[in-house]
C-alpha cells in the first residue's frame, strides 16, 4: 500500500481512480517555488520561536533550498500518487533529511499553506501584468504622438460620425488600460495578505509569530480570521474579474485593428512578423494574433464564471472544491501576460495609412454637426439648425455632393444666416480644432492628454 502522509487512519489503499481524480500535482507544481519560499519562512519562524529546535529548522531550510535548485533545474520528479505539490515537496524533503522533515508541518496545514502559495504566485503575476500594461500604455502614447496630425472618421454605430484625431482614438485605449492598472493594483493589495498561522481552520496552539512570516514573505499584513483565511478565494475572483475587463479592452482594440487592416478600411497595416498566411490562398495576410486575443477573451470570461460557481454555496471553511481555483487562475494569468505583450507589439508595429483615413473622412458628411453648430452660433436654435442641416445633407445625397462643395447661394436657400465664413466650419481641420473642450479631440487638447499620460507613466514606479 502506497504510504500517504495522511494514511494513518486508513485500512486500505486509495482507489487508483480516486488517486487520479484528486491529484493536482500536474498543474499545481507551478506553485513549487512559492511553496518552498513559504515553507522556508515558516521553518525559520518555528526555529526562532523555539517551536522546533533551531538546528532542525536550519536542516529543513537547507534541504528545502536544495529542492528549490532541483526544481529550477528540472531535476525534480513529480509523483501523482503524492497528490499535490505540497506533499511532493514534503516527501522529497523526507528523502533528503529523514524524519526531521516531518517537523516542518508543525503549526501548519495544507489549507493555510496552499492559500499562501496562491497569493505569492498571484502577486508576482500581477506585478508582471502591471509591467506589461505599462508597456502597452507607453506604446499607445508613442503611437499617438507620432500621428498627432492624422485625422480619421470617428464612428458611432459604426457609421461615420465626426472627424477625430487618430491620436485621440488611441488615447481612449490609454484611458481604459490606465483604469485596468488601477484595478489590478487594488487586487494586488487584496492579494498581499498572509494567511499562514490559520492552520486547518481554527488557528494553532503553537506560539507562532505570524507577523515574522508575513514580513519575510513580503506580505503587507496578516489575515484577521483563520476560518475566512483558509476558505477565501475572493482575491482570485477579483483578479479574474480585473483580467476580464482588461480583455474587454484588448478585444475591442483587436477588433478595431482587424477591421482597420481589412481591404474595406485599409487604415493600417500590421507587420508581417505578427501576421500569418493561408494554406490555400497565397495572397492572404491575416491578423491572427489580434483575432486570437479577441477569441481568448471567451476563456478568460469563462474562468471568472467557473470560479464564481465553485465558490457559491461552499460551506465554511476549506473544501476540496477549492482545488479547482488553480486551473482557471493559471490559464487567465498566462493568457493575460501573453496577450498584453502581443498587443504592445501590434500597436507599436502598426503602420498608419493617413491618406486612406483622410479619404474616408470625405464620405458621410462628417462635418454636418459643425454646420449645425455654425447655425446655432448665428442664433438659430440647435434643434432647428439640426433640421436645416438634415435637409442640406439630403440634398447633397441626392446630388452626389459633399457639404463643402455647395455654393453659398445654394446654402442660403436653406438658411439666410449662412455666410462665406461657413466654409471654415466644414473643413476637417477646423472641425477637430474647434473641439478644444477638456477631453475633446482638438490637437492642443490631445497633445495635453499625451503630455499628462507621459508624466503619469514616469511617476509610476512599477
Ligand atoms: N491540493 C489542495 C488544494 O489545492 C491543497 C490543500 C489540500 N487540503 C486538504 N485539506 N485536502 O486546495
Amino acid at each position: 500500500m502506497a504510504k500517504k502522509p495522511w494514511g494513518g487512519r486508513f485500512a486500505e489503499a486509495t482507489d487508483k481512480l480516486v488517486e487520479k481524480f484528486t491529484a493536482s500535482v500536474h498543474f499545481d507544481q507551478k506553485l513549487a517555488l512559492y511553496d518552498i519560499k513559504g515553507s522556508i519562512a515558516h521553518a525559520r519562524m518555528l526555529g526562532a520561536r523555539g517551536i522546533i529546535p533551531k538546528e532542525d529548522a536550519e536542516k529543513i531550510i537547507a534541504g528545502l533550498a536544495e529542492l528549490e535548485k532541483e526544481i529550477q533545474e528540472g531535476k525534480f520528479t513529480w509523483r501523482e500518487d503524492l497528490e499535490d505539490v505540497h506533499m511532493n515537496i514534503e516527501a522529497a524533503l523526507f528523502e533528503k533529511i529523514g524524519p526531521l522533515a516531518g517537523k516542518l508541518h508543525t503549526a501548519r496545514s495544507r489549507n493555510d499553506q496552499v492559500a499562501t502559495d496562491v497569493r505569492l504566485y498571484l502577486r508576482d503575476v500581477i506585478d508582471e501584468a502591471l509591467a506589461a500594461l505599462k508597456e502597452l500604455r507607453l506604446v499607445l502614447v508613442l503611437k499617438a504622438k507620432e500621428n498627432l496630425e492624422v485625422i480619421m472618421p470617428g464612428f458611432t454605430h459604426l457609421q461615420h460620425a465626426q472627424p477625430v484625431l487618430f491620436a485621440h482614438h488611441l488615447m481612449a485605449y490609454y484611458e481604459m488600460f490606465t483604469r485596468d492598472t488601477k484595478r489590478l493594483s487594488f487586487v494586488r493589495e487584496e492579494t498581499n495578505v498572509c494567511p499562514l498561522g490559520s492552520a486547518a481552520l481554527a488557528g494553532t496552539p503553537f506560539p507562532v509569530d505570524r507577523e515574522m512570516v508575513a514580513r519575510e514573505l513580503g506580505f503587507a499584513g496578516i489575515s484577521r480570521n483563520s476560518m475566512d483565511a483558509v476558505s477565501d478565494r475572493d482575491f482570485i475572483i477579483s483578479f479574474l474579474g480585473a483580467a476580464s475587463l482588461v480583455f474587454v479592452h484588448l478585444s475591442r482594440l483587436c477588433e478595431e485593428l482587424i477591421l482597420w487592416m481589412s481591404q474595406e478600411f485599409s487604415f493600417i497595416d500590421l507587420p508581417d512578423k505578427l501576421c500569418t498566411g493561408s494554406s490555400i490562398m497565397p495572397q492572404k495576410k491575416n491578423p491572427d494574433v489580434a483575432e486570437l486575443i479577441r477569441g481568448k477573451t471567451g476563456r478568460v470570461f469563462g474562468n471568472l464564471f467557473s470560479l464564481l460557481t465553485v465558490l457559491k454555496g461552499l460551506p465554511m471553511t476549506y473544501n476540496r472544491d477549492l482545488q479547482e481555483d488553480k486551473e482557471p487562475l493559471f490559464d487567465t494569468a498566462e493568457t493575460l501576460l501573453a496577450s498584453l505583450r502581443l498587443a504592445s507589439s501590434l500597436v507599436s508595429g502598426l503602420k498608419v495609412n493617413a491618406p486612406k483615413m483622410r479619404k474616408a473622412c470625405e464620405e458621410g458628411h462628417l462635418t454636418a454637426t459643425d454646420l449645425a453648430d455654425y447655425l446655432a452660433t448665428k442664433g438659430v436654435p440647435f434643434r432647428e439648425a439640426h433640421h436645416i442641416v438634415g435637409k442640406l445633407v439630403a440634398y447633397c445625397e441626392d446630388k452626389g455632393l459633399k457639404l463643402w462643395e455647395l455654393p453659398l447661394e445654394k446654402m442660403k436657400e436653406f438658411s439666410e444666416v449662412i455666410e462665406k465664413d461657413v466654409y471654415d466650419w466644414l473643413t476637417l481641420e477646423g472641425s477637430v480644432a474647434r473641439r478644444k473642450v477638456p477631453g475633446g479631440t482638438a490637437p492642443e487638447m490631445v497633445r495635453k492628454a499625451i503630455e499628462e499620460a507621459e508624466k503619469e507613466l514616469m511617476q509610476e514606479e512599477k
